[in-house]
C-alpha cells in the first residue's frame, strides 16, 4: 500500500518525507487555500516546490469544471513536474477530460468519488487513480470502507482496468487499516493519521522496560 499525504502544508509534507515511507501528496483547492496559496503563478509554483520535496505523484487539481478549460489547466499543470497528477472531478465534462489526458499519456486522479458506478465510470475513461472520499461518506452516515471493499471488487472482476484505489478523506489511522484490509492500492492521509500508526500503549511499556534493564 502507498501512502499519500494529503496536505499542501510544505512543513507537513517535509516531515512526512523525512520518515522514508512517503509515496506521494495529494491536494485541492481547500487545501491549497488554507495555505493562503491562490492565483497564478503562486499556485504553479506551489506544485513545484510540492514536487522538489517529494519523489512520487503530486496530485494538482484543474479549478475549471468545463472540457476546454480542464484541458487547458492539466496540460499546463503536467507540463511543471513529470510527477504531477492531473486532479479532475467526477462530473460529465470531468470524464470526457479523463479520456482526452488518457489517450495523451497524461496521467490522472478522478476526485470527489462517492459511489461504486462513479469508480466504474472513472476506470472506464482510464483514471490513473480514483479517490473515494470515504470520511465524507462517513461523516454523513454511510460507511466508507464499504464503498472502498465494492470498488476493489469491482476492478478485481475486470482486470483491463487499470485504475488504482486511492482511498481519500481519511480521518484517522483506524481507516488507513481497514484500507489496507479491502485492497486500496494508495491511502491519502493528514499527517495525525500516519503517525498515530506508530502508537501502541505496549510498545512504549515495552520500551521502557528494555531500557530500564538496558541500564542496569
Ligand atoms: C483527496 O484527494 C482530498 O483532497 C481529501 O482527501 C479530502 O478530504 P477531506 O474530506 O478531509 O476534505
Amino acid at each position: 500500500m502507498k501512502f499519500f499525504i494529503d496536505t499542501a502544508n510544505l512543513d507537513q509534507i517535509r516531515e512526512a518525507a523525512a520518515l522514508g515511507v512517503l509515496d506521494g501528496v495529494t491536494t485541492n483547492p481547500s487545501l491549497m487555500a488554507r495555505e493562503g496559496i491562490k492565483g497564478q503563478p503562486n499556485i504553479e509554483q506551489h506544485y513545484v516546490d510540492i514536487c522538489n520535496l517529494v519523489d512520487g505523484d503530486v496530485s494538482a487539481e484543474v479549478y475549471s469544471t468545463d472540457f476546454a478549460g480542464m484541458v487547458k489547466e492539466g496540460e499546463k499543470l503536467a507540463s511543471l513536474h513529470k510527477n504531477i497528477v492531473v486532479k479532475v472531478p467526477m462530473i460529465k465534462e470531468g470524464i470526457r477530460a479523463l479520456k482526452y489526458f488518457s489517450d495523451k499519456g497524461i496521467r490522472t486522479n478522478c476526485t470527489l468519488v462517492f459511489s461504486a458506478g462513479q469508480a466504474i465510470l472513472a476506470a472506464k475513461a482510464g483514471a490513473t487513480y480514483v479517490s473515494p472520499f470515504l470520511g465524507r461518506l462517513d461523516d454523513n452516515s454511510v460507511d466508507g470502507v464499504h464503498l472502498i471493499e465494492q470498488i476493489a471488487h469491482i476492478y478485481t472482476n475486470y482486470p483491463a482496468f487499470n485504475t488504482q484505489i486511492l482511498a481519500a478523506s481519511i480521518r484517522h489511522s483506524v481507516h488507513i487499516v481497514r484500507c489496507a484490509e479491502a485492497g486500496a492500492h494508495v491511502a491519502t492521509c493528514p499527517l495525525t493519521a500516519i503517525l498515530d500508526l506508530l502508537k501502541h500503549p505496549l510498545t512504549d511499556i515495552g520500551l521502557a522496560k528494555f531500557l530500564a534493564d538496558a541500564a542496569k
